[in-house]
Parts: structure tokens; C-alpha cells; sequence
């Protein structure tokens, strides 16, 4: 780069133009108005002189787009997950990663606590029935589904999204908090939700609601799968707004198809946007396309903390949420 010149940097996806002019301030901005979803050729062809990029959960940038890009130093992800960057190579080519914590956490809650409604109050099965004009008369057992007040609420994966559903559950809902994670919250997190921590067995066998809230990884893959499915009472529901892959969605429409639980909740799906065929044809399952964080004033505020990290990481300042902060001070 030659002096007086602005460094350049892509940001992959469609982006407010309030976040974009804010970017241009300091770099040469290559963007995507057309929202196309880049191969991974097309990714690698975009990130040519680029040191620095805005990513989504679409684009997977591993360690041979990195060593393809030498020239590249951070990737601001515009989610809390980030599992689409491979850290361990990020690390190993010194390049920051980070991510976009904290701004979602309470609208992230506020849809798990609303699908895990909509699942068990069978919202949205019930609509159907309405507008396909099926809807002749009311009848005592018409819909009747698990209440949710005063159920055992059972969360894996207790962090921030975590604790903030466990906060709706038992302060608005009367609810019994059990969870589990890879540890135990401190007592002062646990005693105001009443929360219990247990074993993964005994989450399975007395959830009477189970939201995934955990993040996805090797260790994660298929945590709920058949064997998971079959210690959950037939009257449960499953609820995910983590990550596709942490749910086996084959063998979750088979449990589904023979009521071995109750029904589902799911925004996020094994190789979304496609979905498993066998989960559409099913009356018992709500379906949404990865929109948890999808709230007006979030998502703003997700693309503005992309761009915040972007711009410290750039021009000398400190990234508010790095992911691996191991790597700075970034190489000039
Ligand atoms: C969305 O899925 C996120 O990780 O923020």
C-alpha cells in the first residue's frame, strides 16, 4: 500500500449504507450490494489485497484462505458465533477474528423465549389450520399442547443467551431452571433463577422445554441425535437457536413423526438455507430462517460493533470484542 493510500477491505455482504459510508471514511471499501453468497472461489477471488474483511456466517475462511491472503489481518464477524472462522488457524497466521457479543444477547433471548412458546402453545400449526379455512368450530381438546408457566425449563449451553432465556423463564414464567454447560455458574449467577446444574441425562429426562443455546463445534456436532431424543418425555419440545449441526435433523423428524416428543422449535438447520425435506412435511415443528438476533435495533447495532472492531483493529486501536486477542498487536 502506498502512502496516503486507504488500506482496503471487503465487507462480503449486503450492509446498512449508514455502516458502509462509515467505513469508507477509512478504507477503500469493496461491498456487495447484490447480497450474492460467494463460492468460496469467488470469497478468495474478493479478498485479493484485502486487509481486512466484514463476514457473516456465510463465509468460511479457514486456514487455506488465509495462507492464499497473507496481506489479510482481521475478519470482524457479524455474529456472536464464529464458527465458520477457523481460530486455531487465525492464530497460527497471526490474524484477529472477532465477533459481535453482548448487543444481541436480550433480543436472542426474547426469540428462544418466543419460539419455545410458539412450539408448545402450537402457534403457528394452529394459524395454518386457520387459514386453510379448516377452522369450523371450537372443541375442548382443539390444540391443547404443554403449558409453559411453571414447567422445567432446561437450557444446554449457559451462557450469555443462556442465562438471559433462564432470566425469562423463572422471573416472568414461574419456570424450574436446570441446565448444563461446560461449568457451573457462580452462585450469585445461579441463586436469583433458582437454577440447578445437572448432568446432561438428567436434562434429556426432565426438560419439559429444552433450548439449545450452546455453541457449535466438533465437540458440539449431533449433542441432541436419536439416542438424546429418546430420553426426553414424549411430551417435550425441543427448541434451537444456536446452530445448525448441533441438532441431527434426520433423526429429529423421525422423534417428531412418531410424537416421541411433543414438537420443535427450530431457526437454525444442518446445511441452512436448505431444510431437511422430512421437518417440512411435519405439523409439529415451527420453522424460522436463522432471524433469533433479528430485531431492528440489533442488528444495527451488530453491524456497528463489526465495523467498531474493524476500524480499531486497522488503524491502531483496541478491538472491542477479539476473539483471539492472543494475536495483538497486529503486525503493521
Ligand atoms: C447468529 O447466528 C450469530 O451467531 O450471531
Amino acid at each position: 500500500m502506498s502512502a496516503g493510500m486507504k488500506p482496503a477491505v471487503l465487507v462480503a455482504r449486503a450492509m446498512y449504507p449508514e455502516t458502509l459510508a462509515r467505513l469508507q471514511q477509512h478504507f477503500e471499501v469493496e461491498a456487495n450490494p447484490d447480497d450474492e453468497v460467494f463460492s468460496p472461489v469467488a470469497l478468495s477471488a474478493r479478498l485479493v489485497g484485502k486487509v481486512g474483511a466484514i463476514t457473516t456466517g456465510s463465509e468460511r475462511i479457514d486456514a487455506a484462505v488465509l495462507a492464499a491472503h497473507p496481506q489479510l489481518r482481521v475478519v470482524a464477524n457479524m455474529a456472536v458465533g464464529y464458527n465458520n472462522l477457523d481460530i486455531a488457524a487465525f492464530d497460527a497466521a497471526g490474524v484477529l477474528a472477532t465477533n459481535t457479543p453482548d448487543v444481541l444477547t436480550e433480543t436472542t433471548a426474547d426469540f428462544g423465549f418466543a419460539l419455545m412458546m410458539a412450539t408448545a402453545r402450537r402457534i403457528t400449526e394452529s394459524e395454518n389450520y386457520l387459514r386453510a379455512g379448516r377452522w369450523t368450530q371450537w372443541r375442548y381438546d382443539m390444540f391443547t399442547g404443554p403449558d409453559v408457566h411453571g414447567a422445567t425449563l432446561g437450557i444446554l449451553g449457559m451462557g450469555r443467551i443462556g442465562q438471559a432465556i433462564a432470566r425469562r423463564g423463572a422471573l416472568g414464567f414461574g419456570m424450574k431452571v436446570i441446565y448444563t454447560n461446560r461449568s457451573r455458574l457462580a452462585p450469585e449467577l445461579e441463586a436469583p433463577l433458582g437454577a440447578r446444574y445437572v448432568d446432561k441425562a438428567t436434562l434429556l429426562r426432565e426438560a419439559d422445554h429444552l433450548v439449545l443455546v450452546l455453541p457449535y463445534s466438533a465437540s458440539s456436532h449431533h449433542a441432541i441425535g436419536a439416542a438424546e431424543l429418546a430420553q426426553m418425555k414424549p411430551t417435550a419440545t425441543l427448541t434451537n437457536v444456536a446452530r445448525g449441526g448441533i441438532v441431527d435433523d434426520a433423526a429429529l423428524a423421525v422423534a417428531l413423526a412418531e410424537r416421541r416428543i411433543a414438537a420443535a422449535g427450530l431457526d437454525v438447520f444442518e446445511g441452512e438455507p436448505a431444510v431437511n425435506p422430512a421437518l417440512l412435511d411435519l405439523p409439529n415443528v415451527v420453522l424460522t430462517p436463522h432471524i433469533a438476533s433479528a430485531s431492528e435495533r440489533t442488528r444495527r447495532a451488530m453491524a456497528d460493533l463489526a465495523a467498531d472492531n474493524l476500524i480499531a483493529a486497522l488503524t491502531g486501536g483496541r478491538p472491542l470484542t477479539p476473539v483471539n486477542p492472543g494475536v495483538l498487536p497486529l503486525r503493521a
